[in-house]
């Protein structure tokens, strides 16, 4: 019979022996910064503020922010604290425009990572013996390899595929019969429906646990992936700039919102028009600071997430709410500030819809425009009628719900494209 793993005596430390261990490092993260990278002190000493005055976790809301201009100002290498003869690793996050984020590590940050992504595995509920099929993308990008060593450092098995091949994902998840599988949730649905062209039912696949990440996804999208797959999911989440996956990782015992690994990264909410420091609870920016990373000390990282910190439920360390989306993806359509993901809530509701979606934006004279594009099921296709009261009763609940007109298109089955890792939901053809 396997067994569960045994959490670390840290997960289960007082919120006064955490918050020591925290000060403790926050003090040695600051002065890391300030003596390591010029960078950080001339931001620290352009606000007034000296690692010294740090008496307090409260004294860190005194240091300014770092955003990913910083790291962009500094390209390629100009914000690491260490010489490059201590970097083991490089890995950079891609953007959309312009110069890519790059960031280090140094082997004991490596050491670190794994074990917060092992950390992360065992919470999700990984027991001895485990398979775990890694479809996060290999390379310059965080998921494959952070995924890679955590689950290896967990003493599970790897199956390190990575993204793609889909034909071929379905092929070695039946053969090999992985137990975990480690993928962003868009395309997790992109194999369960290859799965389903090939004629297997994916709840009958042998996966128990799908660790799930890298966008944002919703509730409702974990159901209809529970269901379909026959597994547990849970939300992993990260940034490169703060480590990559493994920041937080959602414990399978309440599946209530990602558990902050707190004694590696200090969280703050921030008002992100003001930069006030918000109480738990209340909505606001997510914000990092590292309290051990070496070669890329982060200091009050604005991470541009939106999301409220909760009280511990499964650990003593506190939680995330599940992440709505990123004030970056926000979209203002004639004065009204929508989510993809609101969008996402309403459409899992109609059955005869598949969970596959794009927001398309276009411009009628002065007017933003916004339609989605959606697909039937493939049971619902031929029925030309539920197709069309689906497709009606989800423009009023957009309507009613969200506030926005929305001009819904149900394509043929497939006619969404597929992505191998973060979904691409919002296409903009709005002149700029
Ligand atoms: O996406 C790291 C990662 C890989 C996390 C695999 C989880 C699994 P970046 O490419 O730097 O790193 O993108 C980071 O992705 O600021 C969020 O906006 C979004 N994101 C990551 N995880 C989640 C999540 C990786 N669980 C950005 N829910 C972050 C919602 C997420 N958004």
């Amino acid at each position: 019979m396997s067994t569960t793993l045994p959490l670390e005596p840290i997960e289960k430390a007082s919120r006064d022996e955490l918050a020591a261990l925290q000060l403790e490092r926050l003090k040695w993260s600051l002065n890391h910064a300030y003596e390591n990278s010029p960078v950080y002190r001339r931001k620290f000493d352009e606000a007034g503020v000296h690692p010294s005055h740090v008496q307090s976790l409260a004294d860190l809301a005194r240091f300014p922010f770092t955003t990913k201009k910083d790291l962009r100002d500094n390209y390629p290498f100009g914000m690491f604290a260490v010489p490059q003869d201590q970097i083991s690793r490089i890995h950079a996050s891609s953007g959309t425009t312009g110069k890519p984020t790059v960031v280090a590590y140094t082997a004991r940050d490596i050491d670190t990572w794994a074990n917060l992504v092992a950390r992360s595995v065992r919470a999700a509920g990984a027991r001895r013996g485990d398979k775990v099929h890694i479809s996060y993308g290999y390379g310059l990008f965080t998921g494959g390899l952070g995924a890679h060593y955590g689950a290896e450092r967990a003493g599970l098995t790897v199956i390190p595929f990575g993204g793609g091949q889909t034909e071929k994902q379905v092929q070695l998840i039946q053969d090999f019969r992985p137990d975990i599988i480690m993928v962003t949730p868009s395309y997790m649905l992109a194999i369960a429906d290859e799965m389903e062209r090939q004629g297997i039912d994916p709840a009958t696949c042998s996966l128990r646990i799908g660790i799930f990440g890298a966008e944002p996804w919703t509730n409702d999208m974990r159901k209809a992936i529970e269901h379909r797959m026959g597994i547990t999911a849970v939300d992993i989440y990260g940034l490169s700039e703060v480590m990559g996956p493994g920041v937080a990782s959602e414990c399978a015992e309440t599946k209530d919102g990602p558990t902050i690994w707190e004694d590696h990264f200090y969280p703050e909410i921030i008002d992100p028009e003001t930069g006030e420091v918000l109480p738990d609870g209340e909505l606001g920016e997510l914000v990092f600071t590292s309290l051990t990373k070496e070669a890329l000390p982060i200091v009050r990282y604005r991470t541009r997430d939106l999301t409220r910190l909760l009280p511990g439920t499964a650990r003593t360390m506190r939680r995330m709410e599940k992440i709505t989306g990123r004030s970056d993806d926000m979209l203002i359509i004639r004065g009204v500030n929508v989510f993809p993901t609101q969008i996402e809530e309403l459409l899992l509701k109609q059955p005869a819809l598949a969970p596959h979606y794009q927001i398309v934006l276009t411009k009628e004279g002065p007017m933003d425009v916004m339609s989605l594009n959606c697909e039937p099921c493939p049971e619902a296709a031929p029925d030309y009628g539920a197709l069309d009261a689906a497709s009606k009763a989800l423009a009023y609940d957009i309507k009613a719900l969200i506030g926005v007109t929305c001009k819904v298109n149900v394509l043929e089955v497939n006619g969404i494209e597929r992505s191998v890792g973060k979904a691409r939901r919002v296409i903009d053809k709005r002149p700029k």
